[in-house]
């Protein structure tokens, strides 16, 4: 299999505004991250993907763009970001941007002269249609916001926003656009910028005519965009005309695509991209979105992870990840609070054992767990206010909706990052602009780093692992027991040596029996999230959550 620096690499996603404020006003900065790349590079990490840092009006917190060529003031300036760029290079680690392209804010420039008239240059950089009579021209929903048209009476015409109303899409089919976004890539890229984490990406091409969609309660239409005829022609556009001069490593962020689709814009030589965030295995235990909750299912969550992990194999690569800012806490997902460190430790192994670049979200390495907001008024983001109104009309109290934000919502991955102790657990020195987790007392990193058994000192030693093994970085990954109810045990291997992982997802004691001819006695245990790990040749017992990393050195 071919090497590459990012297949080697391990991600770091800051969220800035709740990482950590450097300069006192209650918001997360660049200030704090130059205060925190010890910390980062201490993990194990060798890139950071920035979460979007440009101007906004924060409708969706930095994914609503007013001005992609420049640094949001909350969060510091061009000179302050080129510091942390600098000193992120210096330690080693390589910086990712986050690449907001299929919309815009309706606050940036080009929207507002969008507005002026029909015969503007720049009318035509968005998606504007006439209605159907008094209706909009299809019966699209956004994803985040009621309908996805917005009428402007002055223009007698309706923008398109698949997400918010203050989130107009990009007419990517205007050539203009696209040079538009050649210069965004080259402007970061000539400043040192190493690669882009593309924003939706798969949703930039619509379907000609902007058809009818299927009836849904949120995102009516997705099936006309979520894979739109011109994408990979676009997207050719850009590596071949920006992308190809520099090194740069490109992730896409994809919505709704299947394993089949990653090898069109994964493999190859004219790949597109070299990784995608893909979202089946987010989906073991939700329907669709994440708010609408089912109960857990291992063999959801393993089928997922094992279809992308052997389709790809060799042709693609894989982003292994099991939090970012779109997500509640892992934790309290498909892990168990009451047993946080087992789970969160195994979570971790079971993830980032598999062959692909691992991504780890802010907070994820102490075991940050979701928050528990005593009322509504306490939110603050978009999706859970349409959710809300959604809800609501569904004949759900406002008690009961609390209870569903509370569980689902991702605004639980959103809280202040909790440093230390003391008071808004060290985040910052005034109150925070969102609540910090009342359990910031305990869980916080000045404490995990006390402490040889926590779930921060065993990330670094599986990283190490990991980071140090050809076998892990590039091995065959296979699953041994793919129906087992409680168990995930997998083995990676490359020629001769091998090593098998057994995750447990129970909550009591497990039998665990080896599959095929391994044998416990005579593996190397790298890696448990117990202090001791009983075992016979072929059986042992396993404790709630527990995982462990079994090493068989090649065959002389
Ligand atoms: C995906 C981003 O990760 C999410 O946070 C954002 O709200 C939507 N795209 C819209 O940009």
């Amino acid at each position: 299999m071919a090497k590459d620096w990012y297949k080697e690499a391990v991600i770091y996603q800051i969220w800035p505004r709740s990482f950590k404020d450097g300069n006192g006003d209650g918001i997360g900065d660049l200030e704090g991250v130059l205060e925190k790349l010890d910390y980062i590079k201490s993990l194990g990490v060798t890139a950071i993907w920035f979460s979007p840092l440009y101007p906004s009006p924060q409708a969706d917190y930095g994914y609503d763009i007013a001005d992609y060529k420049n640094i949001c003031p909350e969060y510091g300036d061009l000179e302050l970001f080129k510091k942390v760029l600098d000193g992120a290079h210096e330690r080693g680690m390589k910086v990712i941007m986050d690449l907001v392209v299929n919309h815009t804010s309706d606050e940036h420039p080009w929207f507002k002269e969008s507005l002026k008239s029909k015969d503007n240059p720049y009318h035509d950089y968005y998606i504007w249609r006439r209605g159907k009579g008094k209706r909009p021209p299809n019966n699209w929903l956004s994803m985040f916001e009621g309908g996805a048209w917005e009428y402007n009476k002055g223009l007698d015409e309706y923008y398109l926003h698949v997400f918010a109303k203050k989130q107009p899409d990009l007419n990517m089919d205007n050539p203009k656009v696209r040079e538009e976004v050649k210069s965004i890539m080259d402007f970061w890229l000539s400043m040192g910028v190493d690669g882009f984490r593309e924003d939706v990406i798969t949703f930039i091409s619509k379907q000609d005519g902007l058809p009818n969609g299927f009836p849904l309660p949120i995102a009516t239409g997705i099936e006309h965009y979520k894979h739109g005829p011109h994408l990979l022609e676009y997207l050719t556009e850009f590596r071949k005309d920006t992308l190809e001069k520099h090194d740069c490593f490109m992730v896409g962020e994809s919505p709704l695509t299947g394993a089949k689709d990653a090898l069109e814009l994964t493999s190859g030589k004219d790949k597109v991209l070299d990784m995608l965030i893909s979202f089946d295995h987010m989906q073991a235990d939700c329907f669709m979105t994440d708010t609408v909750a089912v109960p857990f299912s291992l063999n959801r969550m393993r089928k997922a992870f094992d279809t992308w992990q052997e389709k790809l194999y060799g042709k693609a690569w894989n982003a292994l990840y099991l939090e970012n800012h779109d997500h509640p806490r892992i934790i309290s997902r498909y892990g168990n609070e009451k047993f946080r460190k087992e789970s969160g430790k195994m979570l971790a192994t079971m993830c980032y054992m598999q062959c692909g670049t691992p991504f780890i979200y802010q907070g994820q390495e102490i075991g940050m767990v979701n928050n528990n907001l005593s009322s509504l008024s306490e939110f603050k983001d978009v999706v859970t206010f349409n959710n809300e109104k959604l809800f609501k009309k569904f004949g759900f109290s406002e008690e009961q909706y609390l209870k569903i934000a509370n569980k689902t919502s991702r605004e639980n991955a959103r809280t202040p990052v909790q440093w230390d102790s003391s008071a808004y657990g060290g985040f910052s020195t005034t109150e925070p602009w969102f609540s910090v987790n009342p359990n910031y007392t305990e869980i916080n990193v000045e404490e995990a780093e006390k402490d040889p058994d926590s779930i921060l000192n065993y990330y670094r030693k599986l990283l190490k692992v990991r980071q140090n093994s050809e076998l892990f970085l590039y091995g065959a990954f296979k699953d041994l027991l793919p129906k087992d109810e409680k168990i995930y045990c997998y083995e990676r291997t490359l020629g001769t040596e091998k090593a098998l992982i057994i995750c447990s997802f129970s909550d009591t004691m497990c039998t665990f029996r080896t599959p095929g001819d391994y044998d416990l006695e005579k593996g190397e245990l790298l890696l448990c999230n117990y202090p001791d790990a009983p075992a016979k040749a072929h059986i042992c017992a396993l404790r709630p959550y527990e995982a462990r990393v079994y090493y068989y050195p090649k065959e002389k």
